[in-house]
């Protein structure tokens, strides 16, 4: 196992962006045609292989997370937290710089979706423009599924939207012509209500207005996350489109599930959120699983303490010890998740805002395994 993880972290080591296919799109050129497993998903000329995507997860998927998920390997393509448009143009405008969520996103290996948002067609396209041509990001993600009031009620934003095709339409199209050739995507809930299911509708238009993939939470907004993402009304939308790849999302925690969103609801890529903050490994497992070979185990105990320190490191790195440390909390808890006295932990991790305090946290509650002599 910890071979396994060395090995994968060396690998990573000599990776850097080529800057002659900063898109990744080469993958491409090495695509078996005996190999078992889904085909590689196809975002325009960007291959994502294996065919499974990390989530955009505002709060979260910061770039010392997607570098955690990047060194076990297993996401054919990670994306960044969503980033406002508006937001964004305004920073540069008086600070010549880049939002706090575009953390390492110049520098880090691709493919790589970045995911905006915001109602205003033009804002979006600019910026758009500005990360696909002076930051060459790989995919550019439009979210029309936040169901937070912030987004939706405050700024008609996310799966607001979703109760606007047109608008919908205008912002696909013009987003994807500000950015070509870097292809552009949106991601949908199944629509506003229960009762008012657009995500067959929406899909048709995202496609007609030029967007290169899909993908659906199997939720609606006013479900937020309770209940179970409906996986039938997810597979409805594959006749819907003509061209582009569906994404399916929502409840995947296991690698099983993931063999099985493919074999039975016949989508083209699955995409994974919250599992993943407590198991980055999941990717990992999922790729073996999809090819049919031996799932490795998950980290002990050990191992996910040095993964704790190694993320811990990461965030300090670019937060200094106070900030850094009350951020990590919430990993911190992620990680937890499941385990005996994760309640207790998260008690204790809430008050911490120190390096030694978080070191103490740790060591009660992912202690060193000795090894037998
Ligand atoms: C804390 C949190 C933050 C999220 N932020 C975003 C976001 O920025 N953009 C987005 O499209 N979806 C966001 N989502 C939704 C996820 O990407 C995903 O669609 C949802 O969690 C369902 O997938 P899961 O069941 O695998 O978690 C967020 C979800 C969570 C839990």
């Amino acid at each position: 196992m910890r071979e396994m993880m060395t090995q994968t972290l060396q690998q990573l080591g000599d990776m850097s962006i080529d800057r002659n296919d900063p898109q990744g799109r080469g993958a491409a050129d090495h695509d078996a045609p005996t190999r078992p497993g889904p085909a590689p998903l196809r975002i325009g000329p960007v291959v994502v292989d294996p065919p499974i995507l990390q989530a955009p997860m505002a709060g979260f998927t910061n770039y010392a997370y997607r570098q955690v998920v990047r060194d076990f390997g297993g996401a054919g393509l990670q994306a960044t937290e969503m980033v406002h448009a508006r937001g964004f143009l305004e920073i540069d405008h008086r600070r010549s710089e880049y939002p706090e969520r575009l953390w390492g996103v110049e520098d880090e290996p691709r493919p790589l979706a970045v995911q905006i948002w915001d109602n205003d067609p033009i804002a979006l396209a600019d910026v758009g423009a500005r990360l696909a041509h002076e930051l060459k990001v790989s995919v550019v993600d439009i979210n029309f599924g936040c169901p937070v009031k912030q987004v939706t009620e405050r700024a008609k934003s996310g799966s607001y939207l979703l109760k606007c095709p047109d608008r919908v339409g205008e912002i696909v199209e013009r987003v994807s012509k500000a950015c070509a050739p870097t292809p552009v995507t949106a991601k949908i809930r199944l629509g506003c209500t229960r009762d008012n299911i657009t995500a067959p509708q929406i899909a048709r238009i995202v496609e007609e207005a030029g967007a290169a993939a899909l993908t659906v939470h199997g939720r609606t907004a006013q479900d937020y996350f309770r209940g179970e993402a409906d996986w039938e009304q997810i597979a409805r939308l594959k006749e819907q489109l003509k061209r582009i790849p569906l994404i399916g999302n929502g409840d995947i925690d296991t690698p099983e599930k993931v063999v099985n969103a493919f074999n039975n609801w016949g989508v083209d890529g699955v995409m994974i959120a919250r599992a993943a903050l407590a198991k980055p490994w999941l990717f990992r497992q999922a790729a073996a699983a999809l090819v049919g070979e031996e799932i490795p185990p998950d980290l002990t105990l050990s191992e996910q303490r040095e993964l704790l320190m190694k993320h811990y490191r990461l965030v300090l790195e670019r937060f200094g010890e106070q900030k850094g440390t009350i951020l990590m909390r919430k990993f911190a808890c992620c990680y937890a998740q499941g385990k005996a006295g994760a309640r207790e932990f998260r008690t204790h991790v809430a008050g911490i805002s120190t390096a030694a305090e978080f070191y103490h946290v740790v060591e009660r509650y992912f202690p060193k395994e000795t090894l037998a002599a």
